[in-house]
């Protein structure tokens, strides 16, 4: 029922699957084999300082055996990618990707909109909306296109909400300076250019609970609104950087808070993956080897969850080695399942474990098959309008630098599907336009009599838009 995926993606999925990419890597069973046995992916960051002999011993070969899909540490952030304004260096993202496409690996694109690592003289603008949502368009347009069909999957949108309230972080450069639309806007000019790319927004904390007051809770809502209006995401990234404090309550948040995300997730056809995994104790304490294999448990875990929840696709570990790793920076160490001598550390063997345990059988790959839920039964006229203020733009549009902004006008009609016949009650004629939940036209009509049949469409969620007069209604119907 669910096509969540573009051809492109079943093509790279299929080739990346098949036996031959299996065989290749399969002497010895590794992650990467085990995984793409599973229609998975497993991976871990890279630098392009890091391959082609620039670390020592056999840490490309563990790269390219272990994993199958790959991220710039920092490569392919604003401030890498245009240093000065309208100057764009591509040079170390392109190597990566060069490298990953050698190897037969997906690629994460990391990160397009974000209020870290951004250089200086996108703040000279902060008080210009216009030019900084031009800004904004520019780089995703530029950046986007320059990889595109080579990015596999974007963070278009980072870490955009506060960790202490429910609440859009407030201090970020584009929050500031353009609201909280420069996030629906982001998400729209990047389908614009690569429509075959998923779309992620990622953040931190996510692994922390689903209530409203959490972090998760507060995506969660979001990802509804986001779903409801045709903003083309396709996925929620969660970093999960944890923290082992080696005390009675060693870890905050759960690979299960992250399991309850998950299915919430799947019940609107969005993915999420594990972007940016470490499990580090604090700096300057003596780890133990009973600390190491706590931390291989809780490792396996979280790839436990990874494998049951047929909507995640991707578990991406944000280092290789202890001995290259950001957690210093964070007041962390050891937070990775390779020590500094490039041996497999329990957390390695956690991971294998998990992964031979379950069967190829029982593993859902969300690149293949469809995730979401059938919670139609009781919805067969659906009519569930969560949300109800932004209008859909036509996400084909690409000669606009305008926000998608809240429509003001709303239509005092109401609508309603019924079979496969669109009921338009108080309105007689008014134009009917179709969208898939990636943000895709798929059907334009005039309805002329209060009716309109929906024809040539697969079953399935999409989002209505009903316009008379310049006023507009936008609602999430399910076609039986
Ligand atoms: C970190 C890198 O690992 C560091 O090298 C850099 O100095 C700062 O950024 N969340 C993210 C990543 O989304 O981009 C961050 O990466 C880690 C936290």
């Amino acid at each position: 029922m669910h096509k969540s995926h573009s051809a492109m993606a079943a093509i790279l999925a299929a080739t990346l699957f098949g036996a031959g990419a299996v065989s290749a890597y399969a002497q010895e069973p590794t992650l990467r084999s085990l995984a793409e046995e599973r229609g998975r992916y497993v991976g871990a960051i890279l630098n392009s300082q890091w391959f082609g002999g620039g670390l020592p011993g056999d840490y490309e070969k563990i790269h390219k055996t272990q994993f199958n899909v790959v991220v710039a540490e920092n490569e392919m952030k604003f401030d890498a990618t245009e240093p000065q304004e309208g100057r764009f260096n591509y040079g170390n993202g392109d190597k990566m990707v060069k490298y990953a496409k050698a190897n037969g690996m997906r690629v994460r694109g990391h990160a397009l909109a974000w209020h870290s690592q951004v250089p200086n003289w996108v703040n000279n603008y902060k008080n210009d909306k216009k030019k900084l949502l031009a800004v904004l368009k520019n780089h995703i347009e530029k950046v986007v296109g320059h990889w595109k069909g080579q990015v596999d999957e974007w963070d278009v949108v980072n870490e955009a909400v506060s960790n202490n309230e429910p609440m859009w972080r407030s201090y970020s450069v584009w929050y500031q300076g353009i609201g909280p639309e420069f996030i629906d806007s982001a998400f729209v000019w990047a389908h614009a250019v690569d429509p075959d790319a998923e779309l992620c927004y990622n953040d931190y904390n996510l692994e922390q609970g689903i209530s409203p007051k959490a972090k998760a809770g507060f995506v969660l809502e979001q990802v509804k609104r986001w779903v409801a209006n045709g903003i083309p995401i396709t996925c929620v990234g969660s970093q999960t950087h944890v923290e082992d404090t080696t005390t009675d309550k060693h870890f905050i948040g759960s690979p299960d808070s992250l399991r309850a995300f998950a299915r919430e997730l799947a019940k609107l056809g969005v993915k999420l993956n594990i972007t940016e995994l470490d499990i580090g104790f604090k700096s300057g304490i003596n780890v133990s080897s009973a600390d190491l294999a706590r931390q291989g448990r809780n490792y396996r875990e979280y790839m436990d969850v990874f494998l049951e929840e047929p909507n995640m696709g991707t578990f991406l570990i944000w280092g290789v080695s202890d001995k290259w790793s950001w957690l210093g920076g964070l007041n962390r160490q050891k937070g990775l399942i390779y020590d500094d001598n490039l041996r497999p550390k329990p957390a390695f063997d956690s991971l294998m474990a998990s992964l031979k345990e379950h069967p190829v059988e029982s593993v859902v790959s969300p690149y293949k098959q469809s995730f979401i839920p059938d919670t139609t039964k009781q919805d067969t006229t659906a009519n569930d309008s969560t949300a109800k203020d932004t209008t859909v733009k036509d996400t084909t549009t690409k000669d606009t630098t305008d926000a998608i902004m809240p429509s003001v006008a709303r239509l005092p009609a109401s609508l309603h599907v019924a079979g496969s016949v669109l009921h338009l009650t108080g309105m007689a004629s008014a134009r009917v336009d179709l969208f898939d939940m990636q943000g895709r036209p798929v059907f334009s009509a005039k309805c002329e009599n209060g009716t309109v049949e929906l024809k040539g469409l697969a079953s399935g969620r999409y989002v209505v838009r009903v316009e008379q007069n310049g006023m507009v209604d936008v609602k999430n119907v399910i076609l039986k």
